[in-house]
């Protein structure tokens, strides 16, 4: 199993993700439903168990899924024009081999998303990616005095020349009590599973804060010269 510990994290609830996930499925097909042709060979970083695969509505003679969870790409679906990858996507530079470069709910990991984007811009013939930003959990981080280790959408913007449509897209998500909503933060995948808060500090979060909702904040980018 990866070191890394958000890709620790994602692979130690990759069970559970299909079920913890309603945020990243409305993100996808959104993101997906703004594409305007049918690209034969797609690339999807950080795919994950799938997501952007299954939602894609059309066929394809090569899709390749790339994700540092063996357990993650475990629950892939598998068929002959699909092909997975297990490694780093910040390793990957043959964006041109492909009619389109996807990437759902997932660079917001990278080691240098800056650099990462530029490349995917620079070198793909059409992408369309979906980053969530650090308005994702606002509030609560807020309350706790905590700064977002998510990337700024205005930097992420201006990585992107004039001509790349960029467009922020907020949502929120609605919880019973406080413990459903850490449920929901250790499971998602959003938090990566850093440990920013100690036992102390979570019981006083479960105890006292009064907000029934989570933010979201995603930017979906997207450049196609079809
Ligand atoms: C929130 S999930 C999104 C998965 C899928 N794209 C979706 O929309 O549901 C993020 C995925 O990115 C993968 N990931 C994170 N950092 C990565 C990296 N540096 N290289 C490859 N995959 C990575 C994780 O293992 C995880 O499967």
């Amino acid at each position: 199993m990866s070191q890394i510990p958000h890709i620790k994290e994602f692979s130690k609830n990759s069970k559970y993700y299909n079920s913890y996930n309603l945020i990243q499925k409305k993100v996808v097909k959104k993101l997906l439903s703004t594409v305007s042709f049918k690209p034969k060979t797609i690339l999807d970083l950080g795919c994950g168990d799938g997501l952007v695969y299954k939602n894609l509505g059309f066929k394809v003679d090569k899709f390749v899924g790339v994700d540092l969870s063996t357990l993650m790409l475990d629950l892939h679906p598998k068929s002959s024009e699909v092909f997975l990858e297990c490694k780093d996507f910040d390793s990957v530079d043959d964006f041109d081999k492909y009619d389109l470069v996807i990437s759902s709910s997932s660079l917001q990991w990278s080691k240098d998303i800056y650099t990462l984007v530029k490349n995917i811009e620079n070198n793909s013939q059409n992408f369309a990616l979906a980053i969530f930003t650090e308005g994702t959990f606002k509030t609560l981080r807020d309350w706790f005095g905590l700064k977002s280790f998510l990337p700024n959408k205005n930097k992420l913007k201006m990585s992107f020349s004039k001509n790349v449509s960029c467009e922020t897209i907020s949502y929120k998500l609605e919880f019973k009590s406080t413990l459903e909503m850490l449920k929901y933060i250790k499971k998602s995948g959003v938090s990566g599973g850093r440990k920013e808060l100690k036992v102390k500090e979570i019981k006083y979060f479960l105890q006292n804060y009064d907000k029934d909702f989570l933010e979201f904040e995603v930017i979906q980018v997207k450049k196609f010269n079809m």
